[in-house]
């Protein structure tokens, strides 16, 4: 009876999916429209409560697939009783073409209804060949490479018969202790915005169903980056505007660009735990909006409204989640539990759950699963595809791009290729898996080349490594958990470090993070250098003062000494496996730098949060600065170390020629002259900044709306044009309405935030 009901649905699924173009105009019969409506509804006829209620549940990977099942795991053996009952719609954590197929094999042959899995895994910066941490990436500002690094992703990550990633995280965080900021693309919504697309758009690709293609998922729906003090799962408290203005942007922008799945978050926003937030879920994405997609949970975020005091018991935060519009429970097992029973005492309609299990049937059916399950599995694929050369090729490719030159006293990079004696100095120029990140599921360890393995490719000079100290003295991995200890005391290695300096020319300094420092759960008070080394970086300038200094880290630092003193400093955060190639080449300068920071360095954590799109107070900096009473510290400066936009390059660049022309239909087009003014040929991103002077709510100083890379010869001088329409001059007020103020702006054109070259205009 169950195979021959299996093979009237995959009939029944098969004849619709053919004759699916001609169906779908006239199926269209809910206020949401799925492409594949008819498929859709005749599954969801076929399905027993608890079947629908099953696509909602998903587990993570709870046994070694490829063998038998642990019988003394009671847990692990209830799960997989609840995937044979077919009350599992998705997993996530499988590893590979034959776990993959093994479980889905379970799904499609044993289940009553053979509905496929969908699996997710966390491809943040590549899947085994791992690229620069998302933060790197959006410091090259070129939507192109970014775009391709998820296009790769996506290709490595399906060809491992993984159907979903969940990325890009799309969280704003003006919060440089948050160690989740270097999941993201910063601080600015315009920018976040356009690299949310972006890698949409790579991931996703025009075709889902293409074994190239994987579902995305914007994260973490809503303000998870305004966790307070920059504690990570911590509370967001933000009205809103902030909320409407600065949060939402990105999220919105690639809902547009058809993101097929969101997952909500662990904060609780203003008061209400994002998970069994209903104005977030049901009113703004899928009403406002209108999200045809589904929502995942966040990892037993549906449990955790337990202790947040929202949810009385696991019961009752099912009933918050589900009616909030949740989808799908990552891993808190509360709608297998409970569901069933709530909609039998009516406190979720049936409705709500017909609702989530068609979402989800609709990213399967997108994704070709229910033409064939085993699509992604082919380990013939597998083989060829996953670590293919041209994957690290674009990987070093990006890594160079993502690199940011901080400062260049006296020219002092690039280094000059011929008979030069070296110092490589730092724990970190060693490390061959920090680079790779905390976000490195399926990625090797010891897999990244190091600064110093990069370096040593250039014979011309002469290299002598001293490692200095350590950044940690213990490093010690629990399953995906590694536990460190910070070297505070150790300074055995200084003498040694001290001696190389002494008898080099020039010194590299590489210091900064642990890979496992930054990521999530890893916030920081202090975010300075960590460990010894800012001793160790005051012990070698004592001897030697031609430092570079190499700065790797997940998050922006306090590197204030280092500024004052260092000639020259680059970021080159967290590069992935090609990080060593790339930081040699860039420091030679076979390949000029072009990276711009899209976050704000402070100068010291007392001025978090700092970012450069603030408002300004009633006694701003200028007016009465001479006394006491204005809005500034007694001890440091307002002025960020490094404002947000900011990067050098080997050459220089001059904007001349501004004009600002208003057309029809409130269109403004802003136009300029950008020169080389050095001698090597550079590449510079212009950046349009607008400032609305008044306006019903305050608005911010300067906003970023407009960015544009060119590539220039030594004095070559091009014109770029930027276009601002009602979406660029608008803002949304404290209702949520999206308004247009007639008024007078300003603008700021240049190449950083910080930019002096202005105009200004009036928008009728
Ligand atoms: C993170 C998510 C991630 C999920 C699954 C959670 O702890 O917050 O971003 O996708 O785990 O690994």
């Amino acid at each position: 009876m169950k195979k021959i009901l299996k093979c009237y649905v995959y009939l029944l699924i098969i004849i619709l999916v053919g004759c699916h173009a001609e169906t779908k105009k006239e199926t269209n019969k809910t206020t949401i429209e799925y492409t594949f409506e008819a498929e859709i509804d005749s599954l969801i006829d076929l399905m027993t409560l608890e079947e629908k209620i099953g696509q909602m549940n998903q587990y993570n990977g709870f046994w070694d697939a490829t063998g038998p099942v642990p019988k003394s795991d009671e847990l692990a053996a209830l799960k997989y009783e609840h995937l044979k009952k077919g009350l599992v719609g998705s997993m996530l954590n499988i590893k590979g073409v034959k776990q993959v197929k093994a479980l889905q094999k379970i799904a499609v042959e044993e289940t009553r209804l053979g509905i496929p899995l969908i699996f997710g895994f966390d491809v943040i910066h590549g899947y085994k060949t791992i690229g620069p941490i998302p933060l790197a990436e959006a410091a090259s500002w070129d939507l192109e490479v970014i775009k391709k690094a998820a296009q790769n992703a996506a290709e490595e990550t399906a060809a491992s018969g993984i159907n979903w990633t969940f990325a890009p995280m799309v969280d704003i965080s003006r919060d440089a202790r948050w160690g989740r900021v270097m999941e993201g693309a910063g601080e600015d919504p315009y920018l976040g915005s356009k690299i949310g697309v972006a890698r949409v758009k790579g991931f996703q690709g025009d075709d889902l169903a293409s074994p190239k293609t994987i579902a995305a998922c914007a994260k973490h729906f809503a303000a998870y980056g305004f966790a307070e003090a920059g504690r990570d799962y911590n509370t967001a408290d933000i009205g809103t505007s902030t909320l409407y203005n600065v949060v939402f942007p990105p999220f919105k922008a690639v809902t547009e660009a058809g993101v097929r799945t969101f997952m909500n978050s662990f904060n609780l926003l203003n008061d209400i735990p994002a998970t069994g937030n209903e104005f977030l879920q049901r009113g703004v994405l899928k009403k406002e909006w209108n999200f045809n997609g589904f929502i995942v949970s966040d990892w037993g975020s549906i449990a955790e409204m337990i202790p947040h005091g929202y949810a009385k018991d696991i019961k009752h935060a099912a009933e918050l989640a589900a009616n909030a519009g949740s989808d799908m429970d990552m891993e808190s097992s509360a709608y297998v539990a409970e569901l069933a029973n709530l909609v039998k005492e009516g406190k979720v309609d049936e409705k709500l759950i017909d609702d989530a299990a068609k979402r989800i049937l609709g990213v399967k059916f997108e994704l070709g699963l229910f033409d064939d399950p085993y699509r992604y599995c082919n380990e013939e694929n597998e083989k060829n595809i996953v670590g293919k050369k041209e994957f690290h090729e674009d990987a070093l490719d990006i890594a160079k791009k993502s690199i940011v030159l901080l400062k260049n006293e006296n020219n002092l990079l690039p280094l000059q290729k011929e008979k030069q004696k070296i110092a490589v100095i730092g724990a970190l120029a060693n490390d061959k898996t920090s680079p790779l990140g905390s976000w490195r599921l399926a990625g090797d360890d010891g897999t990244a080349v190091s600064v110093l393995e990069g370096l040593q490719q250039y014979k011309e000079n002469t290299l002598t490594y001293a490692k200095g100290a350590d950044v940690v003295t213990q490093d010690s991995k629990v399953d995906f958990v590694f536990e460190l200890k910070l070297n505070e005391r150790d300074t055995s290695g200084f003498s040694e470090a001290v001696k190389v300096a002494k008898a080099s020319d020039v010194v590299i300094m590489v210091l900064g993070e642990h890979g496992y420092q930054s990521g999530e759960a890893r916030s920081r008070i202090n975010i300075d250098l960590p460990g010894v080394q800012q001793d160790l970086l005051e012990a070698i300038y004592k001897v030697n003062k031609n430092i570079v200094l190499v700065l790797t880290n997940g998050r922006p630092l306090a590197i204030t000494w280092a500024d004052k003193h260092i000639p020259a400093i680059v970021e080159v955060w967290q590069l992935g496996v090609q990080n060593g190639n790339a930081i040699a080449q860039v420091l030679y300068g076979d390949y000029n730098p072009s990276g711009k920071l899209p976050m704000t360095f402070p100068r010291s954590v007392g001025q978090i949060p700092i970012y450069y799109n603030y408002k300004n107070t009633g006694r701003p900096y200028g007016e009465n600065s001479d006394v006491v009473f204005w809005s500034h510290y007694s001890d440091e400066s307002n002025r960020p170390l490094y404002p947000f936009g900011h990067g050098l390059s080997y050459t220089t660049f001059s904007y001349k020629n501004l004009k600002i022309n208003t057309l029809a239909e409130r269109k403004i087009i802003v136009s300029l002259d950008v020169t080389n003014t050095g001698t090597v040929k550079g590449k510079e991103v212009s950046q349009l900044y607008i400032q609305d002077k008044v306006a019903s709510l305050a608005r911010p100083v300067r906003e970023l709306k407009g960015f544009e890379m060119v590539e220039l010869e030594s004095k070559e001088t091009k014109t770029i044009e930027f276009t601002l329409t009602e979406k660029e001059l608008g803002f949304y007020t404290n209702k949520g309405e999206f308004v247009i103020e007639p008024g007078e702006f300003n603008v700021f054109v240049g190449g950083s935030s910080n930019t002096t070259l202005s105009g200004e205009f009036i928008l009728e």
